[in-house]
């Protein structure tokens, strides 16, 4: 008898936990929403008034519990909700892809300057790239959501990149994934040419635009100091 009640009450609290990590999840879920919708509604705009539309694709994903459960080991932290908010700031993430590095730029600018966005931390990896060649300008901004119960700040991680990078950086993630982050030297170098081959590129296509929209060809990503 007394261990039907025992399992009874470990299947309560399973369930009571589950739901509330759903919940927990769901913030970071209306968050990337949030950033979703801005991101969108600048695109839109900039399309009818500057008949150009700076973004190619914007992909959106929350955290896997298994992700997050690696994560929380990975790091050392505890886990519970209040720890894993304040130290993993990736659970909601917003992907840009846009055109080119100058659209990088202004599509940062204008989502971060918004009033009701706090920047938390900004990562430029184009002005300064990983050891392997990675680019990307990577963002975790807070925006606020609007609960029945009141308002909370919600982190998203915001990564802004040109089609080029985007390209280099899936196929890195595929070869670091097939080799468990091993990656044989010879295939490290291939990597680094190819992220060298891809700035190329995005120097050349985007000189192209500017030749062809008779926009006058200008110092291509400017270096530039973001402060937060
Ligand atoms: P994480 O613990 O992985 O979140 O790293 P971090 O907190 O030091 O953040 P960082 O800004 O370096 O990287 C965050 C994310 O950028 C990763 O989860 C990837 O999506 C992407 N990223 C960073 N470095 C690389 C890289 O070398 N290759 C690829 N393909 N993606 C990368
Ligand atoms: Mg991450």
């Amino acid at each position: 008898m007394s261990t039907v009640s025992v399992d009874e009450q470990a299947i309560a609290e399973a369930k009571d936990l589950r739901d509330q990590f759903q919940r927990f999840l769901r913030e970071y879920e209306f968050g990337m929403r949030e950033v979703e919708t801005k991101i969108s509604i600048l695109r839109d705009e900039f399309t009818h008034n500057h008949a150009y539309n700076p973004i190619e694709h914007v992909k959106s994903r929350i955290k896997s519990p298994d992700s997050i459960v690696e994560k929380v080991a990975r790091k050392g932290i505890e886990p519970d909700f209040d720890t894993i908010r304040a130290e993993i700031t990736d659970i909601a993430g917003v992907r840009v892809t846009c055109s080119f590095v100058a659209d990088v730029y202004r599509l940062f600018d204008l989502l971060t300057q918004q009033d009701d966005v706090t920047i938390r931390q900004v990562k430029d990896y184009i002005a300064d790239p990983k050891p392997n060649g990675y680019k990307s300008l990577h963002t975790i901004i807070e925006v606020p959501v609007f609960l029945s119960t009141g308002p909370i700040a919600v982190p998203v991680e915001v990564q802004f990149r040109t089609i080029a990078m985007d390209f280099w950086a899936s196929l890195e993630h595929k070869i670091h994934y097939k080799f468990q982050g091993q990656i044989p030297g010879h295939l490290v170098d291939s990597l680094t040419e190819a992220a060298d081959a891809a700035s190329e590129l995005d120097v050349r296509m985007e000189r192209l635009h500017r030749e062809a929209h008779g926009v006058r060809p200008r110092e291509l990503a400017p270096p530039r100091v973001i402060s937060v």
